[in-house]
């Protein structure tokens, strides 16, 4: 099983229909927050940025009169569900290691409890406070961070920077 980049992940025809929707600009941004974070905190920067990428891929659109509506979106959102589903199925097709699937789904699962009627922020583990963090620190209010674009091109070039980092950090762990 080879290792799957961030490049690849991004490239595929499902990220590309659901960050579409939720935003590049957003999955990107949260990336390379997640990957200084985790570098930071000595935690894995590859699970933290895929697990970033991904974590909003589970949005719907909810549009009233062709603008975004924030309270209705509200109340029906389950897209921390969602995108741990479509995250998991999307990372295993890739051929991703399952025990990497599903740490990075559960981290999807839980990088907000806003659709849940408790918090979890006591619980989470140090990755998935990261990709809670990293979301938090690019957010905009009335959800204003989903509407900023970004071509695909810029995005493939940030993220195949954060892919060389962390091929370069796994080297060294092996060569020593
Ligand atoms: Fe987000």
């Amino acid at each position: 099983m080879g290792y799957v980049t961030l490049v690849e992940i991004f490239k595929h025809p499902i990220t590309q229909k659901y960050l579409r929707r939720s935003g590049v600009h957003h999955a990107v941004n949260v990336t390379e927050i997640a990957y200084r974070l985790a570098s930071e905190r000595k935690e894995n920067p590859e699970l933290a940025t895929k697990a970033a990428l991904l974590h909003d891929m589970g949005h719907f659109e909810w549009y009233r009169e062709g603008k975004w509506d924030y309270d209705e979106y509200r109340r029906h959102d389950i897209h921390a569900i969602k995108g741990a589903e479509r995250a998991h199925k999307l990372l295993i097709r890739l051929g991703e290691n399952r025990v990497k699937a599903k740490e990075i789904a559960i981290a999807i699962l839980l990088h907000t409890d806003s659709y849940l009627p408790f918090s979890v922020k006591e619980f989470r583990t140090p990755l998935q406070q990261i990709i809670y963090e990293a979301d938090e620190m690019d957010e905009l209010p009335k959800g204003g961070h989903h509407y900023l674009q970004m071509e695909n091109e810029e995005a493939i070039e940030r993220l195949t920077s954060i892919d060389q980092k962390i091929q370069e950090v796994s080297d060294k762990l092996q060569s020593n």
